[in-house]
């Protein structure tokens, strides 16, 4: 069969949402112009015309645009066959008629005078269905804090990038909590189930409960009116909301007003025991199972409407109680069934991140029995890590079921460059080729946002190309052109540096999560190689210093220095940590003094330093974010708290130990730094006093000083301090020499 026949025969999935009046025209165009405003300012935008005209897409109802006009005096004319698809056709023009970038880290907007004209009509489809975006976990790591002017600029930002198809999972547990009062749970066991805000994404899914709660009354209803506006905007444009729908994960309090309730008790997760873990799982036959599962939906859907997707995980990285295919099936029905008690055009979300995560539980028969257990287009499948490990090859394409082929690319959110940006580049369109391909839309899945740009411009524009981008050297030079505003050929040199190294990663070594000694607890066993030429980073690092007179006024551009900058001094704390324990297992005591002392009283603190000056960089800032959503100093402190045990220990014994990783002025010199200086202490001490350095009495010490971070409740600054040109040139002079020179 034909590919295209294969995903044709997912009739209904390719129609859901597809439909829609001239009034749904309207406000979708509506919504574009207000956008347009949003971008440029009044001035500008009335210079476009924006249309939404769902006959624009073909036969294959693929979101297509058209851009026309431009020149003196002539209006640039934007239409879509929706609102997003014609904001994408803004974006198009904007980025490759105009030469701006829209970003995270600061949008580059110049507009030439007059407006470039569009040479001739241009039509452009894309060529799947959805263009998804958001991991489970993006709403702890990213979002969490976020209020509505935030929210507003990222709904903006998905839009422009095309996307159609994307969470909207705030609010949830306002709602889970008036289903639960009407099963007859009190408020206190309520109250003891959910997790606190910064770990709501793994109480969502079943791996934790309690841990960082309670929920705060506000914290409810300012969700439910975030969830509301976010909702209203999505739709206006002609985006795809995707609500959550009950997994199956149930308060053990349930046990106690339903004696006969069958429930089983799942594992441990992430080392987090049994008093935050090991959640309930409701039997797939227990008569209670249909009744919470509609109960939920009817609940979620009469607040805030539906669009007919749903998401719900319920074994992600949970091994299922039975590897039997009729249980998986009877799991998997259970789930489906009670979403179409509530909506019969339900179709089920699901992240594929299971079957990439236990490979050996998930064989063919395990994999069979999910799939072959919703109808076939009622489940979707996010194919999460699809850049490096896809799900969909040794699935058969999942079997019949259509999926998302998706980029996760981020763990944690954390710093630290990294991107496969040849595979993604040619990963969608291979997906397209497989055999029998049920491949029906791409997507981005990070954990965190906000790192990495490059990566996302990549992936956001491969969801309006059949082919892969025909040569990426050329693509990141137009990339770091329009993101500074010019040509430059030193930035240019640098990016193509950039490419070839930390951002050509490939095979399976490639993870994204930031291993750096830096940010990880101190030992003598920490690696320290990585996949790329290291000199590539110190010469990208020199050749932006260099392109600074020219561009120092763009934010992206005093961003990405600043990011390099934190590169290399990322690079030479592994570098000095070589030089420590050699030193150390050396017993070469001026050494290990010399060497100890550049890494955790210079260098450190230098970076601190760089990163103090640039606000996107500040731990101040990320936490004030957090007090920002409390309704009282108590509140505040415990979200404070919350964000800070996220950053760093995770759990309340550093259960998974710095994997939110990240490098924020403060947190480097308050968390990474004194963990640092005490190591250096210690095989110092060890030295002189010829005693054994024992890994876990430092252990021991150094959580004392892990966790008096997440407890002190210093306030560190919210505004910038020092220039970033002067300190990165600084840190720079006092380096770079010494690499090139190979003399540390
Ligand atoms: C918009 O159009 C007006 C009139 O044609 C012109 O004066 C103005 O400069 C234009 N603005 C932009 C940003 O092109
Ligand atoms: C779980 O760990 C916490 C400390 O993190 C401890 O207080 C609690 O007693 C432990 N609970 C169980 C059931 O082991
Ligand atoms: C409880 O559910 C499991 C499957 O989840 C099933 O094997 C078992 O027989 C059920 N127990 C009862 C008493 O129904
Ligand atoms: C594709 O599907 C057709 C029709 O079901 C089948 O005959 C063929 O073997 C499949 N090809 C592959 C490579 O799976
Ligand atoms: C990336 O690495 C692959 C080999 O892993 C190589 O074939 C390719 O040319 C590299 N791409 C760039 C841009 O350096
Ligand atoms: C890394 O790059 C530098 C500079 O281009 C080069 O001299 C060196 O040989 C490279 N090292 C490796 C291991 O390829």
């Amino acid at each position: 069969m034909e590919a295209v026949t294969v995903v044709a025969a997912l009739g209904f999935l390719l129609l859901a949402g597809a439909e829609g009046s001239a009034g749904d025209e309207a406000r979708e165009a509506a919504a574009v112009r207000a956008l347009l405003v949003r971008l440029l300012g009044p001035g500008p935008a009335a210079n476009f015309s924006v249309s939404v005209e769902r006959s624009l897409a073909a036969e294959s109802g693929l979101d297509t645009y058209r851009l026309s006009g431009g020149g003196a005096g002539a209006r640039v004319r934007v239409s879509g066959s929706t609102g997003v698809a014609a904001a994408a056709g803004l974006h198009r023009y904007l980025r490759d008629f105009c030469g701006c970038h829209v970003a995270w880290s600061g949008s580059q907007l110049r507009l030439p005078q007059p407006l470039p004209v569009v040479p001739k009509e241009l039509t452009e489809a894309t060529p799947n269905r959805y263009r998804y975006y958001q991991n489970v976990c993006t709403h702890s790591y990213s979002f969490v804090w976020w209020d509505w002017a935030r929210w507003e600029r990222e709904i903006d930002w998905m839009a422009l990038n095309g996307i159609n198809l994307a969470l909207a999972w705030s609010g949830q547990e306002a709602i889970w909590q008036r289903v639960y009062l009407t099963l007859g749970l009190t408020q206190s066991e309520i109250d003891e189930y959910f997790t606190g805000p910064a770990f709501l994404a793994w109480g969502r899914m079943g791996n934790l409960h309690t841990w960082g709660g309670p929920l705060p009354r506000s914290w409810h209803l300012k969700q439910l009116y975030l969830q509301h506006r976010i909702l209203d905007r999505m739709r206006s444009l002609g985006m795809i909301p995707v609500l959550p729908a009950f997994a199956g994960h149930v308060p053990k309090a349930i046990t106690r007003v339903f004696p006969q309730v069958n429930v089983t008790q799942m594992g441990s997760w992430g080392q987090f025991n049994c008093s935050y873990s090991c959640s309930f799982l409701l039997a797939p036959g227990d008569p209670m199972f249909p009744i919470i599962g509609s109960l939920f939906l009817r609940e979620l859907t009469k607040e805030f409407g539906t669009d007919h997707i749903y998401g719900a995980d319920t074994f992600n990285e949970m091994q299922p109680p039975s590897s039997e295919p009729s249980y998986l099936a009877a799991a998997t029905a259970a789930v489906y069934e009670a979403m179409i008690t509530v909506d019969p055009d339900a179709v089920w979300l699901l992240q594929g991140w299971l079957f990439h995560h236990q490979p050996q539980f998930w064989g063919p028969a395990q994999v069979g029995a999910v799939m072959r257990a919703v109808p076939r287009g009622r489940l979707l499948i996010l194919d999460l890590f699809a850049e490096t490990q896809p799900v969909y090859i040794r699935t058969a394409s999942f079997q019949g079921q259509p999926f998302i082929w998706c980029m996760l690319h981020n763990f944690g959110g954390n710093h630290g460059l990294f991107g496969t940006l040849e595979t993604v580049n040619q990963g969608p369109a291979a997906a397209r080729l497989f055999p029998n391909s049920t491949m029906v839309g791409t997507g981005m899945a990070p954990e965190g946002i906000g790192q990495n740009e490059v990566v996302y411009a990549l992936m956001a524009e491969l969801g309006w190309r059949k082919d892969p981008v025909p040569d990426l050297g050329a693509w990141v030079a137009s990339f770091a052109d329009r993101r500074y505003g010019g040509f430059h050929q030193d930035a240019e040199a640098a990016w193509r540096l950039l490419l070839r190294s930390v951002y050509n990663c490939s095979g399976e070594a490639c993870v994204g999560h930031n291993h750096s000694p830096l940010v990880r607890r101190p030992s003598l066993q920490m690696h320290t190689t990585v996949w790329y030429n290291r000199s590539d980073v110190f010469e990208a690092w020199r050749l932006l210093l260099a392109a600074t007179p020219t561009l120092a006024a763009s934010p992206a551009f005093r961003y990405d220095l600043l990011d390099i900058t934190r590169q290399a001094a990322q690079e030479l704390v592994s570098l000095y940590y070589g030089e420590v324990r050699t030193a150390y297992l050396n017993k070469e005591l001026v050494h290990l003094l010399r060497a100890g002392g550049i890494l955790a009283y210079e260098l450190l603190p230098a970076l601190d330093e760089v990163l103090a000056s640039d606000s996107r960089f500040l731990l101040g800032s990320w936490l004030e974010q957090a007090r920002a959503v409390a309704v009282s100093e108590a509140e505040a402190h415990f979200f404070e708290q919350n964000s800070r045990y996220q950053l760093t220990l995770w759990g309340p014994v550093g259960n998974i130990l710095d994997y939110a990783n990240k490098q924020l002025a403060g947190l480097v010199s308050d968390y990474y730094t004194p963990r640092w200086q005490l190591f250096v202490g210690a095989l110092i001490e060890s030295l002189v006093q010829d005693i054994p350095f024992q890994q876990r009495l430092f252990d021991e010490n150094v959580f004392q000083l892990e966790q008096a971070f997440v407890l002190n409740t210093r306030r560190y600054p919210t505004q910038p301090k020092g220039d970033t040109v002067d300190l990165a040139k600084r840190l720079f002079l006092k380096y770079y020499p010494r690499w090139v020179a190979g003399s540390l």
